[in-house]
């Protein structure tokens, strides 16, 4: 710490989802190892998790507006939301916490402002107090920049079916356009976004490449600091309501009993909701595929109350019985770093949450990529194509959001033949777990002394007390 200077007062006000919540405050913690005051702004259900899993960061508590938006109190979180609607409604409930943030912070005004791109007015704010101001959107740089030239080839709009990213530094097609509605919301978004003093990216510099950094940079005159991983800055305490049926204890004894290499781990994340004959495509595909595997469904599938007939809607007749030695069915919430980090571990099939994708990344752990929504479709060709630690599903149905009907099923031949491609060894297979060994080893250097996000985290805060001490 230097002493010429006093420490930074920092404010991150991070979105009130999982997926954005908890790598903005991993990284907030970054700060505070470096000896600033950080104050993390809000609602009292996740402040009174990290109060206890980060007592470095100050916590300022806002109420979460359940009520106005027609949520029983007690909501707090986007996962509590199971539809577009109950999705608007939270995203609504969010827009008031306007009034209490932009008043805390007028009333305490501090030397600069993370906030998550989903909370667009803060950037306003900020340059009405003056005070600079970063934003957050949880995505990697190589997906905002691929965002960032779709957004501005108007001439993209005018079909459908697969596409090159134009200007992009790599050939990239992507296999379908992302739906018109979720462009434009994110469009207006990432347009604010400008309006920040620079992007704070959860992802290392290696990871994103410094071609596209530059690519991002150029393109659009902002600046982006690469401070991740967060998952490796910190651990940050989570609650999912209930815990899943499976303890830590059961599910490390059964790993423990595995083969090193020989699992696969299936997740697709917090908001993620396939349809029962999707789900039976994938039940049907891991079985054929024949390795073993850990597959974490929502924990409204298959509860004792659900009657045969209801359970047999999404898993085939007999499968758990048939595959009570092969297979682990996790209702709920997982573990999913304990997983990922479990030797017997060797591949993931995964939506490429962002989130999930650098968990695997960090892990060293090979990904089988099947994109549902929003950025995870620009996710999964950085994983597969651009850095080669991973082998797509073949999914190509770009969702509105996670969860309701989806038109095409990825069939169980093709989640059978991504497996076995990945896990039936072979020279590609190899080449790719090298790989994923590769980036996880970058990931951690990155974090360490002289290390990419170590020296990103030096510059700006160099940048912030120059600005804060020429104001
Ligand atoms: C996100 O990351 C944290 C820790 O880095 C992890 O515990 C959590 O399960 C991840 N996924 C989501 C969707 O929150
Ligand atoms: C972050 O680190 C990368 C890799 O070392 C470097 O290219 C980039 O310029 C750094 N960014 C900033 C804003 O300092």
């Amino acid at each position: 710490m230097d002493h010429q200077h006093p420490p930074l007062n920092l404010h991150f006000i991070p979105y009130l989802a999982p997926g954005h919540l908890i790598p903005l405050c991993s990284i907030a913690t970054l700060f505070a190892a470096r000896g600033h005051h950080v104050t993390v702004i809000s609602t009292p259900c996740y402040a009174q998790i990290l109060r206890k899993s980060s007592p470095s960061l100050h916590l300022h508590v806002v109420e979460f507006p359940a009520r106005e938006a027609g949520f029983p109190d007690g909501v707090e979180l986007m996962s509590a939301a199971n539809s577009l609607e109950d999705a608007r409604k939270f995203h609504y409930a969010t827009t008031l916490l306007r009034v209490p943030i932009s008043r805390f912070l007028e009333q305490h005004p501090p030397d600069c402002i993370v906030a998550d791109f989903f909370y667009p007015w803060v950037h306003d704010v900020a340059n009405n107090l003056r005070i600079p101001s970063f934003a957050f959107n949880g995505f990697s740089l190589f997906t905002v920049a691929a965002m960032e030239s779709v957004r501005s080839n108007p001439a993209l709009d005018s079909d459908s079916g697969p596409f090159v990213i134009p200007d992009f530094p790599h050939h990239i097609i992507l296999c379908s356009r992302p739906p018109k509605m979720a462009t434009a919301f994110m469009d207006r978004l990432l347009e604010t976004e400008m309006k920040s003093d620079g992007l704070i990216v959860n992802s290392f510099a290696e990871l994103d490449g410094v071609e596209y950094i530059q690519h991002y940079e150029k393109g659009t005159g902002h600046k982006a600091w690469h401070l991740g991983p967060g998952c490796l800055a910190a651990k940050i305490g989570e609650e999912r309501g209930k815990k899943s049926v499976v303890s830590e204890k059961e599910l490390v004894s059964w790993l423990n009993s595995k083969q090193p290499k020989s699992v696969v781990y299936v997740c697709f994340g917090s908001m993620c909701r396939f349809p029962d004959k999707q789900l039976y495509e994938m039940a049907c595909g891991l079985e054929e595929a024949a390795h073993d595997f850990v597959w974490v469904v929502p924990e409204k599938k298959g509860k004792e109350d659900e009657s045969e007939e209801e359970k047999e809607k999404w898993l085939p007749k007999g499968f758990e019985e048939r595959n009570a030695k092969k297979g682990l069915i996790i209702r709920g919430w997982a573990p999913q770093l304990l997983i990922l980090g479990h030797t017997a571990v060797a591949a993931f099939l995964t939506h490429c949450g962002w989130n999930s994708t650098l968990e695997a990344i960090t892990a060293g752990v090979p990904m089988l990529t099947w994109p549902v929504v929003g950025d995870q479709f620009y996710n999964e060709r950085l994983v597969t194509e651009v850095r080669g630690v991973g082998l797509e599903v073949g999914a190509t149905e770009w969702r509105l959001i996670g969860y309701g009907e989806s038109e095409k099923l990825v069939t169980s031949d093709c989640i059978q033949k991504a497996v076995r491609r990945l896990m039936d060894g072979g020279d590609e297979a190899q080449e790719i777990r090298r790989r994923a060994r590769e980036f996880a080893d970058k990931a951690k250097q990155s974090l360490r002394d002289g290390g990419s996000s170590h020296n990103n985290l030096t510059a700006l805060i160099a940048h912030l007390t120059r600005l804060r001490d020429t104001r």
